[in-house]
């Protein structure tokens, strides 16, 4: 199996306290991945390396085939974030699409995918609505929808269900495991056991710790 991600030995130090310590980890095409950790253990902060947000104090991180330090392509890696990052002056069909427009994808495909992924999120009569126009559950599945929208090779998903009811959560695993897939890997730092138990498999931080749930 190819291997879309390969962490090794990162660490990162804030305030004096050692976040992350020597952690490792990989991910292959096809692979919906959980991350699960008590608030604070650092989740997000993994995260943030990952998508080169923030910089290791020591380790590396490759991406697909990108040079190991190389600030990854949209097209490349994805990022949901724990707050979304919506645009606010764009309709939520024009926030989905973006990746793919922002990609020179055609505006009529782009539109249409956008509404197919809406659809499937439950949220397909939305479409021409603005952010602040709804709740704040069906912000956080236009975040997810734009997330795969670009067919990235890697999705980094910070707590992707935080907000969602069970039956939502069902429609956001079906869509997250629909695009691992067709060919992208998936890692999501996540407290919901349903999205845990239907991951191909489990990662655990402790102490700053990784280590793989049996
Ligand atoms: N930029 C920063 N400066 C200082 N400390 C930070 C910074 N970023 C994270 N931390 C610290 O690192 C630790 C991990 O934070 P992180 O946000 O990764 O936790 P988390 O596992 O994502 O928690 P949650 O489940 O609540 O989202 C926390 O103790 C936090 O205070
Ligand atoms: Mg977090």
């Amino acid at each position: 199996m190819t291997a879309l991600l390969s962490v090794s030995g990162l660490s990162r130090r804030f305030l004096g306290t050692d976040v992350l310590k020597d952690v490792g980890l990989e991910l292959a095409e096809g692979e919906l991945v959980t991350l699960v950790g008590r608030s604070g253990s650092g989740k997000s902060a993994l995260l943030a390396l990952l998508a080169g947000f923030d910089q290791p104090d020591r380790g590396s991180v490759r991406i697909a085939d990108l040079p190991a330090g190389m600030p990854p392509p949209w097209s490349t890696m994805a990022v949901l974030p724990q707050s979304f990052g919506l645009l606010d002056e764009l309709t939520l069909e024009e926030n989905v699409a973006s990746p793919m427009l922002f990609g020179g994808g055609r505006v009529t495909e782009a539109m249409a995918r956008a509404g197919d992924l809406l659809g499937r999120l439950g949220i397909g009569d939305l479409t021409r609505r603005y952010p602040g126009e709804i709740s704040i559950g069906q912000r956080q599945r236009v975040a997810l929808a734009r997330a795969v929208a670009g067919r990235p090779k890697v999705l980094l998903a910070d707590e992707p269900t935080a907000h969602l009811d069970h039956a939502t959560i069902d429609l956001a695993v079906r869509l997250l495991l629909d695009f691992v897939d067709e060919g992208s890997a998936c890692l999501v730092a996540t407290h919901d056991p349903t999205l845990t138990a239907r991951a191909h498999r489990r990662l655990q931080l402790i102490d700053g710790r990784i280590s793989e749930v049996q």
